[in-house]
């Protein structure tokens, strides 16, 4: 277990009350495990340029790994994605109720934004952080393409409509944890920018590569419900498997040509991630 993963367990929200269930509903996701694929984008960032502030930026990249979290309970809920399974475990609304989940959801957003606040950094750096986070993991991202995926299912969107819904359900909010990283390392609005544009790419890739394994995995293999985008516009549906397969391998290769774009300090961490996450 890495120091990250370590900071992470111990940092476990709780409250107090007389709520015989609430604090282990809460702990449950978070505790069950996942790639922590957001947050480690974050601290690679901030450990390439400034590795003196990598302890001081683990409760941002904490937040982002809650309000990531909070978006897959609520992904699950039967009036969204209508799933059982997730990170191995059986998710919220199964093993506890559906209030429970939806409030441990909710609970993860508002702690995200509470942790960040408390981080030891500059004032005006966590203001910037919130504002980012705020808005790609909310309306300018994450939520609006929740509800654009949701409310097109069985109407079969163009293929600039699709990318619009998984550029702002998935590509924003990894994209934004590449730009707060850099935030926090201060690097110049352009290159903040640059890594943007680079995480709405890598974040497209991410998206499609999780909808190959959708139709390619089974629960046991994914640790959470598979076969479950049937009324979905997914990449897989809207171009069949053997294209979507071919795009992804088309984007590895246009993403590592992008990656060699920026400085050392950062292409060599970027090939090393299109590597491990996307390369059979
Ligand atoms: C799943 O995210 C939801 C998507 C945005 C595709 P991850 O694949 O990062 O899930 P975990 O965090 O590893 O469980
Ligand atoms: C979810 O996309 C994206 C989120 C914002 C949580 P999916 O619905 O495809 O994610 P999985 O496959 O359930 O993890
Ligand atoms: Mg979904
Ligand atoms: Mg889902
Ligand atoms: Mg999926």
């Amino acid at each position: 277990m890495d120091d990250f993963e370590k900071y992470l367990r111990s940092n476990i929200p709780s409250v107090e009350s007389f709520h015989p269930i609430f604090n282990d509903a809460l702990s449950k996701m978070l505790l069950a495990g996942g790639k922590r694929f957001r947050p480690r984008l974050l601290l690679s960032v901030v450990d390439a340029y400034n590795p003196l502030l990598l302890k001081n930026a683990y409760s941002v990249a904490l937040g982002v790994e809650f309000l990531h979290t909070y978006s897959l309970i609520h992904d699950d809920l039967p009036a969204m994605d209508n799933a059982d399974l997730r990170r191995g475990e059986e998710t919220l609304h199964k093993k506890y109720d559906e209030v429970t989940a939806i409030l441990s959801g909710d609970a993860l957003n508002t702690e995200a934004f509470y942790i960040i606040s408390k981080a030891p950094l500059r004032s005006d750096v966590k203001i910037e952080l919130i504002k980012e986070l705020s808005f790609y993991g909310g309306i300018g991202g994450m939520v609006i393409g929740q509800a654009i995926d949701c409310y097109f299912e069985n109407k079969i969107l163009n293929f600039e409509e699709l990318k619009f819904l998984h550029i702002h359900k998935t590509a924003k909010l990894i994209a934004v944890s590449l730009k707060m990283g850099a935030i926090i390392v201060g690097l110049d609005k352009k290159l903040q920018n640059n890594l943007f544009k680079f995480g709405e790419q890598l974040g497209l890739l991410f998206q499609i590569q999780d909808d190959i394994i959708d139709v390619t995995e089974d629960e046991k293999e994914a640790g959470k419900t598979t076969g479950n985008d049937e009324n979905k516009n997914s990449f897989v549906n809207l171009l069949g498997l053997d294209k979507a397969l071919q795009t992804r391998d088309e984007m590895v290769k246009k993403l590592e040509i992008e990656a060699n774009k920026f400085d050392s300090k950062l292409s060599n961490l970027f090939v090393q991630i299109i590597e491990k996450y996307f390369k059979n």
